[in-house]
């Protein structure tokens, strides 16, 4: 079955073509050189910016695919959750095409795609499995029971991983897109230079929070830039990222320990970060877990990991019809 997948719930026009786990095409328009004057995500910009590229970057993921419309077999579109005004330009694309085509029209959560960019990467995982999804908007674990049943085990209180890397790298003055930005400038963690909490959810052991570690960043570089005192931000890029990862990895771990699951599968923007990867590798190889995590080009937002979720929902009966909507939240668990 031949999927076109459209995405455009942030900042990035998306479309791809994919037949079960393998990517026939995989365009992706960015909108960051755009955004990064105004040093994040402006919605309304990244709205008009999904109207004037989505006809060309689909065309181009049909036409790259040695396609035509015709030979499409189902249209997939990302329809929650993210910015309310860059979802409705995909869903509404989505749906012209699917009713002009006749073809099926399949809603895919913008997270369950993030999870399924490891189908791409991994042909062989298969459900079930623990889940790190992190990204801009949300850090949560996940027990993934099969390719449409997820349940949420731990969540963040407060803000994201991703939220917390980019606005520390930017209190550091570094560009948008900061997380990633962080991670390339990072050299050695010094804690003793640069204090960092490790913020505990009473009542949770699952539970992340990222909002104290994320100030605590702000402050201490407002409060360098007050008394003139120069901020090393390499040492304090890798020691926000050190604490980051501590935090996502304990969590993980602790996770995987309560619920005996010995696959553990990371996603999500922030998945590409190296510490991440190669702590959590290290680990894992030390307790015994087989890891997984996607390639760097399908880390970030991309249609190809739309269709890759697709073809899961379709099975599972999730189609939609003209009345399909766009929803900026929506939980990963909402169907099952
Ligand atoms: O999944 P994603 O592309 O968009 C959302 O769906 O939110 O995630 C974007 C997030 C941003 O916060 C970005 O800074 C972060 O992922 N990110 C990274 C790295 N690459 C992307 N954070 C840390 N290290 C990286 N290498």
């Amino acid at each position: 079955m031949k999927i076109l997948a459209i995405e455009s719930s942030c900042d990035e026009t998306a479309a791809a073509v994919v037949e079960g786990r393998t990517v026939l095409s995989n365009i992706v328009a960015t909108q960051i050189a755009e955004h990064k004057i105004y040093g994040g995500v402006v919605p309304e910009i990244a709205s008009r910016r999904h109207c004037e590229a989505i006809s060309t970057v689909v065309n181009d993921a049909v036409a790259t695919a040695g396609l035509t419309l015709n030979d499409i077999d189902a249209i997939a579109v990302t329809h929650a959750p993210g910015l309310i005004g860059a979802l409705l330009v995909g869903v509404n694309y989505a749906k012209g095409l699917a009713m002009s085509l006749n073809k099926p029209l399949i809603p895919v959560h913008h997270l369950r795609s993030h999870i399924a960019a490891n189908y791409i990467s991994h042909k062989e995982l298969e459900p079930p499995f623990l889940c790190l999804l992190v990204s801009g908007g949300n850090s949560l674990i996940v027990k993934v029971n099969s390719y449409t049943d997820f349940e949420i085990i731990g969540r963040t209180r407060d803000d994201a991983a991703g939220e917390c890397f980019d606005k520390s790298a930017r209190s550091m003055g570094l560009e948008y897109p900061g997380g990633v930005n962080l991670d390339k400038i990072a050299t050695e963690p010094d804690f003793e230079k640069y204090p960092m909490p490790w913020p505990k959810v009473d009542s949770s052991e699952l539970d992340f929070s990222f909002s104290g570690l994320k100030t605590a960043v702000i402050n201490l570089t407002h409060n360098a830039e007050q008394k003139g005192t120069p901020i090393d931000v390499p040492v304090l890029s890798a020691t926000v990222r050190r604490r980051v990862c501590d935090i996502l990895i304990a969590n993980t771990l602790k996770a995987a320990e309560m619920t005996g699951m010995k696959k553990i599968v990371i996603a999500g923007g922030v998945s590409a970060n190296s510490e991440l990867r190669q702590r959590m590798t290290e680990e894992c190889e030390i307790k015994g877990f087989r890891l997984y995590y996607p390639e760097k080009k399908y880390c970030g937002d991309n249609a190809a990991m739309v269709g890759a979720q697709a073809i899961y929902e379709y099975q599972n009966g999730n189609i939609a019809d003209s009345m399909l909507n766009a929803a900026a939240t929506l939980n990963i668990d909402y169907l099952k």
